[in-house]
């Protein structure tokens, strides 16, 4: 009998992701998304985007700071790997189909839908009612608009994105509910760590300035270890610790994978005191990151940056772009923006 085993070729995806520029990143980006990122570019035609009318949402009244940071973030991501030869790398306000986009969707989205995002609770909670912009309410349909321009099936963020994603895809169910099928309906891709903790145990962000920036120095990032919150009924050296809710062990499954069982035992039995421990994890953090930090030195002394390596991308990302809007604006019956 024939046996011809058949190998299915592996479906390309269509990827696309962004940050937004409201400061350097943070590790917890790179674990939490940047690092599938790197990934699919390899595999997949992979979009990725600096959201910078994102960042306006919160950043309104010092949006002039939202230019140096475009450049902190692009920064950040070619540090991380990620490689304008081999994705589309590009600003958002440059594709101006985003924007005419996410007004068309604006339509057609309940406000009801915008108020219940659990993101939008949560930020208003934490930073007042004064951002309470129409914009900001938008933030998911803008962010909808961004995924769908490209068709995107896949889109690699961390944890706390996920609620954005359910609502881009009741967004182009209805879309298409109203007009005719059009988009693409996209899922999150997580990482192996898709909520990295910060220094004092909770969710790592810069707004409660627990983060470890992808820019510190091996002495800043020594110092901020040396802070990090262990298991409180860990004391002593010789009490018995739980690895489990240790920040610092968490930080150990990244970066000393090869010293893991080590670490686990040394801590339960308590033969490994906290300060030593985070001892070896200064040692592997700052072996694998110190590299990362003497290219971005390296990268930032181009001054032309920003246009050197977006305006390519910029390009191609306007070119898929024109071709969804059109068809949204077809299934609308509007009539089509001119090129
Ligand atoms: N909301 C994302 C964040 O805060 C940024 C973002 C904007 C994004 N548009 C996107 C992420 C489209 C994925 C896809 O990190």
């Amino acid at each position: 009998m024939l046996n011809i085993e058949q190998k299915k070729a592996p479906t390309r995806h269509r990827v696309l992701s962004g940050m937004r520029p409201t400061g350097r990143l943070h590790i917890g980006h790179l674990f939490g998304a940047l690092d599938n990122w790197v990934k699919m570019q390899e595999t997949d035609d992979a979009f990725f985007m600096i959201a910078d009318l994102h960042a306006l949402t919160t950043g309104f009244e010092n949006s002039s700071g939202i230019g140096d940071n475009i450049r902190e973030v692009l920064l950040d991501y070619l540090v991380a790997g990620v490689d304008p030869h081999r994705c589309t790398l590009f600003l958002q306000s440059q594709v101006p189909e985003v924007p005419m986009l996410s007004l068309l969707l604006s339509m057609i989205v309940p406000v009801g839908w915008l108020e219940r995002s659990p993101t939008y609770k949560d930020q208003i909670r934490e930073l007042g009612a004064e951002i309470a912009t129409h914009g900001f309410l938008g933030y998911p349909v803008l962010m909808t608009a961004d995924i769908i321009l490209f068709k995107a099936d896949q889109v690699p963020v961390g944890q706390d994105q996920v609620a954005h994603l359910e609502l881009t895809r009741e967004i182009v169910r209805r879309f298409h509910h109203l007009y005719q099928p059009v988009f693409v309906e996209p899922k999150a891709r997580l990482t192996e760590f898709p909520s990295v903790p910060g220094t004092d145990g909770r969710k790592m962000s810069k707004s409660y300035g627990n983060s470890i920036m992808l820019s510190d120095t091996t002495v800043e990032k020594e110092a901020k270890i040396k802070t990090m919150i262990t298991d409180p009924r860990k004391v002593y050296k010789g009490d018995p610790g739980r690895p489990e809710i240790c920040t610092v062990y968490y930080f150990h499954k990244i970066y000393s994978q090869g010293e893991l069982p080590d670490i686990e035992a040394g801590c339960r039995s308590g033969a490994l005191g906290c300060t030593d421990c985070k001892k070896r994890l200064m040692k592997t953090m700052g072996e694998a990151t110190a590299p990362m930090v003497e290219q971005r030195l390296e990268l930032a002394k181009n001054p032309n940056l920003v246009q050197d390596v977006l305006s390519t991308g910029n390009r191609k990302a306007r070119e898929v772009a024109r071709q969804t809007l059109g068809e949204a604006q077809d299934a609308m019956g509007m009539a089509r923006t001119p090129a």
